[in-house]
C-alpha cells in the first residue's frame, strides 16, 4: 500500500495542470506545514524565528516546469533577491538551488550564466550557495558545471552527492581537489539499478562509508538526514576521531522533525533547515507526502479543518 502511495504521489508531483491550480490557488491542504510561505518576506520571518532558537537555514525558491529561458531568468532574479533579502533582514541563511530552474534542460551556457551571476551575487554578500543534486539525468552536467563555479568563484559554492549512486564515490574522490563543502545524501529520486544501490541496507551503507571518508579527507560535511542512526553514528565517529563539530552539521527539511531539529541544536552542533517558499509550492509537496505516506493523514486533517 505504501509503495502504492509512494509512486501516486511522485506521478501527482509531475501533473502541470495540478501544478497550475495549486500556483493560482495559493498554500493549501497543510503544505504550510512544508513550505514557508509564498513570499520572500513569510520566508525570512520563519528563518529569523528559527535563528531565534539556535537552528540556522538554508532558502530554496521553490521553481517547476521551467521550459522557457524567461521563466529561468525569472528564477534566477528570485535566487538573487532572496540572497539580498537574506542580507537586508540579518538572518542566517545561505541559498539552496536546483540548476533545472536555472535553465539546465534548456542550454548548459544559459544556466553557467544565471549561475555565475547568483554565485557572484553570493560572495558579494558574504553568502554561500548550494547547488542541490536532482535525477541521474542531470548528475553529470551538475558535477560538470560545479567544476567551473569552484574554479571561478572558490568556496561560496558547495554541492550535494548521493550516497544511493554508485558513481558517488568516484566523483567524490575527482572533486577533493577542492576541498569541497558537500552536502551529503541518501538520494530522493527513482533510479534504475544500473545506477543506483536499489537495496536501502546498501543505501546507507554507502551512506555512512561516503560520511566519514569526507570527515576523514578534513573536509566540510553537510549531513542531511531525518535517520537517528545515521545521526548517532555522526556523533559517535566525530567524537572518536576528534573531528571537531566546526566540521559539520546536521541538515533536515522545514516542518520534518522538528523536535529532533532543536534537540540537536541545543546539543550544541550546528543545525541547519531547509526552507522552501514560493508560489511553486505543489510539486515539493507531493514528494513529501510521497516520501512518508503517514503524513497524508496529517493532510486530509488539515482539509477538513475550519
Ligand atoms: P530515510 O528516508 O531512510 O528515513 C529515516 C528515518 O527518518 C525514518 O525511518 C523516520 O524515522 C525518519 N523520517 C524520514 N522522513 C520523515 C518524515 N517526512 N517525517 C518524519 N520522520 C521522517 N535528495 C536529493 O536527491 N538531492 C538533494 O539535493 C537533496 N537535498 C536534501 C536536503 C536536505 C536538507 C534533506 C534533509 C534531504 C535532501 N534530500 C535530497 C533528500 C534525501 O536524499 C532523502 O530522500 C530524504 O532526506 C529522506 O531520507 P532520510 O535520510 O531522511 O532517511
Amino acid at each position: 500500500m505504501e509503495s502504492v502511495l509512494r509512486n501516486a504521489f511522485l506521478f501527482l508531483s509531475k501533473n502541470q495542470f495540478a501544478n497550475r491550480t495549486a500556483k493560482k490557488y495559493g498554500l493549501r491542504f497543510g503544505a504550510r506545514k512544508f513550505v514557508a510561505g509564498e513570499q520572500i518576506a513569510e520566508a525570512i520571518s520563519v528563518v529569523r524565528e528559527l535563528n531565534t532558537r539556535g537552528i540556522v537555514a538554508t532558502l530554496d525558491h521553490l521553481g517547476e516546469f521551467i521550459f522557457t529561458k524567461e521563466e529561468a531568468l525569472e528564477s534566477k532574479d528570485y535566487c538573487i533577491r532572496t540572497l539580498e533579502a537574506i542580507a537586508a533582514g540579518g538572518v542566517q541563511s545561505n541559498l539552496s538551488l536546483k540548476l533545472t530552474q536555472l535553465g539546465l534542460d534548456i542550454s548548459y551556457d544559459l544556466c553557467l550564466d544565471n549561475m555565475r551571476q547568483i554565485v557572484a551575487a553570493a560572495q558579494r554578500l558574504n553568502n554561500f550557495v548550494r547547488i542541490d543534486m536532482e535525477d541521474y539525468a542531470h548528475n553529470e552536467a551538475t558535477i560538470k558545471l560545479f567544476h567551473q563555479l569552484r574554479s571561478e568563484y572558490g568556496a561560496t559554492v558547495g554541492l550535494v552527492i548521493q550516497a544511493y549512486l554508485f558513481k558517488s564515490e568516484e566523483d567524490m574522490k575527482q572533486l577533493n581537489k577542492y576541498n569541497p563543502n558537500f552536502r551529503l545524501v541518501k538520494g530522493a529520486y527513482k533510479e534504475s539499478p544500473m545506477v543506483a544501490f536499489p537495496d536501502k541496507v546498501d543505501v546507507d551503507n554507502n551512506f555512512i562509508r561516503i560520511i566519514e571518508q569526507h570527515l576523514l579527507q578534513g573536509n566540510y560535511a553537510a549531513v542531511a538526514t531525518h535517520d537517528d542512526r545515521i545521526i548517532e553514528h555522526v556523533k559517535r565517529f566525530a567524537q572518536q576521531r576528534g573531528i571537531p563539530n566546526s566540521q559539520f552539521e546536521f541538515q533536515m527539511l522545514y516542518g520534518i522533525r522538528t523536535h529532533e531539529q532543536q534537540s540537536l541544536a541545543a546539543q550544541g552542533y550546528t543545525m541547519r533547515v531547509y526552507v522552501p517558499y514560493g508560489n511553486d509550492w505543489y510539486g515539493y509537496f507531493m514528494r513529501r507526502l510521497a516520501e512518508r505516506p503517514a503524513n497524508v493523514a496529517f493532510v486530509l486533517k488539515s482539509m477538513f479543518k475550519k
